[in-house]
């Protein structure tokens, strides 16, 4: 059994997994903390973190019905993220593991939601073809075993989240921006507004977002006082659309350019319910397939940390006490589990 933690931007997450099986995955969010802010203030999660840190771990012991005497490894999100924020991780577990003398595992956040698909029920196998879709990450990913990954695309600019979270700050919807922008475009029209699809004819395998947040910005500049709030849904609606096409294009460029049998989506924009529905058609229509995890595992949680780590070779005490966090992604290339050094 593993216990996991995660900290690595503004939720506070520990899990335990036995194998495939998630026991307890336990997320205790600061959303509405930072809502006030309109985003992630890194400082502010980082002393959340500290408050929240050991009641969390706590919670997770207690969901799975054990005990730390009953855990083999801990492991923890070392990279990347937010500096500060993952240090109450990286620190936090480093303590639980030496008190105790057990191993403890350094993962990669990206490849915890890739490793998200590898959980039960119905885990995904590797080889597969990854999408992470995040408010820090927008990438592809060749996944050809379940401990490393591949990049093979990735945002030039914004992150596809980040482009929700920012047009959502622009409408008037809050933070997160994701499920604000996901429940007003309910009741819009997609075709409403033109908004630019972004790197469709060239651009590989690259995401772009930036231009399309401009383009909102104008639009929302050109309209007449009152027509913003009226044609909020259809402001959404359109906007979700072309963040949704992009990233739909760039899975059927990747599907057309190699031989995959099987997709998985991952990170939390990976929750929107029409990226979910427009990738179930395309990966039909591919004829491969797809890999949908549950919504609690597609934003930032534990269990997919834990998951990652069974794939990573365990560091015994006191191995580990010089270990240290890094801001920068870096995926594991070996199965040997890299300290967490920048
Ligand atoms: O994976 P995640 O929890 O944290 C990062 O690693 O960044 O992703 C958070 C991002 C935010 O930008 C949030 O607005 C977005 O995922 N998100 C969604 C939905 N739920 C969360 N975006 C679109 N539709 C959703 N339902
Ligand atoms: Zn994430």
């Amino acid at each position: 059994m593993i216990l996991a933690l995660e900290t690595s931007c503004d939720d506070t997450c520990a899990a335990v997994v036995d194998g495939p099986r998630v026991l307890s995955n336990v997320v205790s969010s600061q959303a509405a903390l930072h809502a006030q802010f309109g985003g992630v203030v890194p400082e502010v999660a980082s002393r959340h973190h500290l408050e929240l840190v050991n009641p969390v771990v706590d919670a997770a012991l207690q969901g799975a019905g054990c005990g730390l005497q009953d855990i083999d490894a801990i492991a923890v999100t070392t990279h990347p993220g937010l500096i500060g924020a993952l240090l109450v991780g990286v620190n936090s577990a480093k303590s639980l593991a030496a008190a105790t003398r057990k191993p403890l595992i350094a993962v990669d956040h990206l490849h915890g939601h890739f490793a998200a698909a590898l959980l039960g029920p119905d885990p995904l196998e590797p080889p597969f073809l990854g999408l992470i879709a995040s408010g820090g990450h927008t990438l592809l990913a060749s996944v050809p075993d379940p401990a490393y990954y591949e990049v093979i695309g990735r945002t030039l600019d914004d992150a596809a989240g980040e482009a929700l979270d920012k047009a959502a700050r622009l409408l008037g919807l809050g933070y997160p921006g994701g499920p604000a922008i996901q429940r007003e475009a309910e009741g819009g029209d997609p075709e409403a507004f033109p908004f630019p699809v972004a790197m469709i004819q060239g651009g590989g395998l690259d995401f772009s977002f930036s231009g399309l947040k401009t383009a909102l910005v104008y639009t929302v500049r050109d309209l007449a006082a009152g027509e913003v709030e009226a044609r909020r849904a259809d402001l959404a609606a359109s906007y979700q659309a072309a963040v949704v096409a992009q990233l739909i294009a760039k899975l059927d460029r990747a599907l057309k350019g190699g031989s995959w049998d099987a997709v998985a989506l991952g990170g939390g924009v990976a929750a929107n319910a029409h990226l979910r529905a427009r990738a179930g058609a395309l990966c039909e229509r591919r004829s491969v397939r797809l890999k949908l995890v549950s919504l609690d595992l597609c934003t930032d949680n534990a269990a997919m940390i834990g998951s990652a780590a069974r794939y990573l070779t365990p560091v015994d005490y006191p191995g580990y006490l010089d270990w240290d966090a890094a801001a920068t992604a870096r995926p594991p290339r070996s199965k040997v589990s890299p300290p967490g050094r920048a």
